[in-house]
């Protein structure tokens, strides 16, 4: 009897491990059964493809450095140094090929009655001050922003690393600082000649006729045509735009996002080489494109012709307000016989 039993628990306890083993055998089939620490048996695309990005876990005090790929990432990427670099290029090239074509076709806009002699006060010492205090900000961060753009195809193969590496550093630091200044200008612009930038029906008419510009006509303007209120709407607007997004990228993640950094980089490259475009156009009209322009914000005063043809309704205004002031203009030193 006991001999039976004791078979009986050799057939059950054999009959149980068959049970185990082979009830382990999935299990043990999933094990890897070697670690690969180049984990090349999972591509990159594959990971990228399943996931949509590419993260793990990390111990840098900054979380979001273990996120190495994401799609937005990569489209922020082909944005950088692709999309801009054409929107740039067109925007910045192309304005320039405009204004020669039509230099060559119209030459410069001459004061058509001659010049009389005789100044009146356009622009006082302040606005100038803070008209050349932002241009000159403005040019500076202008072409250091486009060195972060286009510096590194266009200039670094002709200057070497060491060289494009010094400039690069110097152009940031400037880029960083003088944006403060610029602010500055852009705000106190936007103050200074608020009142004489609002747009009304004379603006309509002016631009109707074609400013004058096109053909040798000469449409009445207050102190501020439609084309310098354009250009006034341009530098207020998109200075302000610039300085936002430019201090949002200064300042990363202050209540921002990845996504959020992104825009705003978006944004600031964008506004900032149309508006470098905005701003060939304005500097060609304020030196070879127009006679007598470059002086009002030089010297302060223009000609009195030049006043009667481009601003006939500011001159009224003026001679109302404080009478007929004109000046003389000082006659160059002759040299002595
Ligand atoms: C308050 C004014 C401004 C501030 C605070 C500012 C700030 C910045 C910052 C922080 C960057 C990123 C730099 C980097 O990636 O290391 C940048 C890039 C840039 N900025 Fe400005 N900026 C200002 C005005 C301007 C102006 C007036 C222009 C041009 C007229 C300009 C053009 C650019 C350009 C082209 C880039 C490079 C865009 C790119 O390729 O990624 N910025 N700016």
């Amino acid at each position: 009897m006991s001999d039976l039993l004791s078979k009986f628990r050799l057939i059950i306890g054999a009959l149980l491990f068959l049970v185990f083993a082979f009830g382990a055998l999935p299990i043990a089939a999933q094990q890897p059964t070697s670690v690969n620490p180049q984990a090349s048996a999972v591509k990159e695309q594959q990971l990228f493809q399943e996931l949509n990005r590419i993260s793990g876990r990390c111990t840098l005090p900054d979380q979001k450095a273990c996120t190495i790929e994401q799609p937005a990432g990569r489209d922020w990427r082909h944005f950088h140094e692709v999309t801009l670099r054409w929107i740039g290029g067109l925007a910045v090239l192309g304005t320039v090929a405009v204004l020669v074509a039509f230099y060559l076709w119209r030459g410069m806009v001459r004061i058509e009655s001659g010049r009389s002699g005789r100044t009146i006060v356009r622009f006082n010492g302040f606005e100038r001050f803070v008209h050349w205090m932002t241009a000159t900000c403005f040019i500076i961060l202008a072409i250091s922003g486009l060195n972060i753009t286009f510096g590194r195809p266009l200039l670094l193969p002709l200057v070497g690393p060491e060289s494009f590496t010094a400039w690069s550093q110097w152009a940031k630091y400037a880029h960083n600082y003088l944006s403060f200044p610029f602010t500055l200008g852009v705000f106190l612009i936007f103050i200074m000649w608020i009142a004489g930038n609002i747009p009304n029906r004379v603006d309509v008419e002016w631009l109707k006729r074609g400013g004058g510009i096109v053909g040798h006509d000469h449409p009445p303007a207050y102190r501020f045509n439609a084309g310098q209120k354009m250009i006034y709407w341009i530098v207020v607007l998109g200075g302000a735009a610039v300085a936002i997004t430019g201090y949002v990228l200064m300042f990363p993640f202050y209540g921002t996002d990845i996504a959020s950094m992104q825009a705003a980089q978006i944004t600031h490259a964008v506004v900032a080489v149309l508006f470098v475009a905005a701003m060939i156009g304005h500097i060609y009209i304020g030196t070879i494109g127009m006679e007598g322009a470059f002086e009002a914000m030089g010297s302060g005063t223009v000609d009195l012709n030049w006043a009667k043809e481009h601003h006939n309704l500011w001159l009224e205004e003026e001679r109302a307000r404080t009478g007929p002031n004109e000046r003389q203009r000082q006659p160059a030193a002759t040299p002595a016989e």
